[in-house]
């Protein structure tokens, strides 16, 4: 971690090809188990390691009991989840006792040394991990731990590389998960990112357009393009091509929908608006993490913008997108966070009227600048700005959602609803959830829905 502060920044990324390797015929025609935890970046590799396994002969299975493979794909953003993993972790091992299973790890947990340690210490019966750097190697590990029967660990902390043509299980043949880039280089205080999923390092123009022409040659409707810092496209490669270029190439593609997260307030240029404004494709939503509202705070978590340049920036958004909705994500309790401070933030909540927003306690992350100063905040106390937040954060979402109560809006239709097995459930442009009440299957369409209530996370409507 302390290697990765010092990244060289012209270092050459090394781009390949996927390199297919032969799994242990013990393994072909078995069943595996995955388990995903965390953000899109995540899900989306769930996606390639699925996709390499089937590609390997192995079949899906949604029982773990069933499985002679098991896979958890971690998320270490805040400690909570890193309890999840090692909670699940205890009911693999009760599974192991009687069943025979190859158990590995993989994803943003296993990028952390402090994990690794633990894992070879107190965790014997993990039989292999890759991270999030080499999942393109990860036949070779299995293969390893087959053969060795001992714990094989592979885990880079090189820069980071990019692998194209790792196959794909997609989760949805209507909604599709594009990268664009790699990693992030922005190295806010809080965030362990950087150090686990590495450098920036953006996906070739070509080659990402390419993919969005063959999503589309098979019927998607839908790509969401995927990055921790969308909005610093190309930087690495390019010197005049950005996401405003990307947007509006991938909009020529002519797919129905093309969606980008997540943004960073500070590469997010002109440019940039105005594509999201003049693509009729592209749509108008943008979650826009704004962390905290207060100057002092923004300047401790490195956040390079202070609350001024982001309303500005915000502002803009809504005068030039026409209908845009904008989310956000704010972290309470940032060590040093007086009540002052958090008022700010407060706000500028207020301010803006986000029409969502994720909010969650600083939970410190072992390595990360934050992680060393000096918080005396007691835990009752974020816990209670927490909540204060969420209720003027839920009124706003609230009242955002009633507005739209008797407008017909056009929903991306993408299955059964979860709630209500007699409804569809689909997407805004403005990506609002709808539960949709049809007499035809619409699955897979984009049809004309009238909104007829509203809840505080979804609307209800009718196909018409
Ligand atoms: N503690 C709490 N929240 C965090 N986030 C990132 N790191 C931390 C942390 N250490 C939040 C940020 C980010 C979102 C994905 O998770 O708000 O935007
Ligand atoms: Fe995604 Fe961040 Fe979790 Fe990694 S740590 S899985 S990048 S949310």
């Amino acid at each position: 971690m302390i290697d990765a502060k010092k990244r060289d920044k012209n270092a050459v990324i090394d781009t390949h090809k996927y390199n297919k390797v032969k799994i242990d015929k013990s393994l072909r025609g078995r069943k595996y188990f995955v388990r995903t935890y965390g953000c899109q970046m995540n899900e989306h590799d769930g996606e390639k390691i699925k996709g390499i396994l089937e590609s390997e002969g192995l079949i899906e299975t949604e029982n773990i009991e069933e499985a002679r493979v098991v896979i958890l794909n971690t998320c270490a953003i805040r400690e909570n989840a890193h309890d999840k993993v090692f909670g699940y972790l205890g009911l693999v091992k009760k599974l192991k006792e009687t069943n025979n299973i190859l158990l590995g790890i993989c994803g943003c947990m296993a990028q952390e040394e402090s994990v690794i340690d633990l894992i070879r210490d107190k965790y014997p019966y993990v039989d292999f991990v890759f991270g999030t750097h080499n999942i393109d190697d990860m036949i070779k590990v299995i293969n390893e731990s087959v053969k060795t029967n001992k714990q094989t660990i592979e885990v880079y902390s090189i820069l980071g590389n990019i692998c194209e043509g790792i196959p794909e299980k997609k989760d949805s043949n209507i909604s599709a998960w594009v990268d664009i880039m790699l990693g992030c280089d922005k190295f806010c205080t809080y965030c362990i990112v950087p150090y686990t999923r590495g450098t920036q390092r953006s996906r070739k123009y070509e080659d990402v357009i390419e993919e969005v022409i063959s999503l589309k040659e098979k019927g998607y409707k839908e790509v969401t393009l995927l990055g921790q810092n969308v909005n610093a496209y190309g930087k690495d490669l390019y010197k005049d091509y950005n996401l405003a270029n990307l947007l509006r190439d991938v909009s020529k593609t002519g797919i129905e929908r093309i969606r980008f997260v997540t943004s960073h307030p500070w590469d997010f240029t002109d440019e940039m608006i105005d594509a999201i404004a003049q693509c009729p494709n592209v749509m108008p939503y943008i979650h826009l993490p704004l962390q905290s509202g207060s100057n002092r705070i923004l300047k401790l978590m490195n956040r390079s913008y202070t609350k001024e340049e982001y309303l500005t920036l915000y502002k803009k958004m809504r005068d030039k997108i026409k209908n845009v909705t904008i989310t956000t994500d704010i972290i309470v309790g940032f060590p040093g966070e007086t009540e002052e401070d958090f008022n700010e933030t407060l706000n500028v909540v207020n301010e803006c009227k986000f029409d969502g927003a994720y909010t969650f306690i600083f939970s410190p992350r072992v390595g990360t600048p934050a992680a060393k100063l000096k918080d005396e905040t007691p835990l009752r106390e974020k816990e209670e700005r927490l909540y204060k937040l969420n209720e003027i954060v839920n009124k706003y979402s609230n009242e955002s959602n009633q507005r739209l109560v008797g407008t017909v809006q056009k929903c991306l239709v993408t299955g059964i609803s979860e709630k209500d097995s007699s409804k569809y459930c689909g997407y805004t442009e403005t990506m609002k959830l709808v539960n949709i009440l049809s007499d035809e299957d619409i699955t897979g369409k984009i049809v004309d829905v009238k909104i007829d209530e509203a809840k505080s996370f979804s609307l209800n409507g009718i196909k018409i």
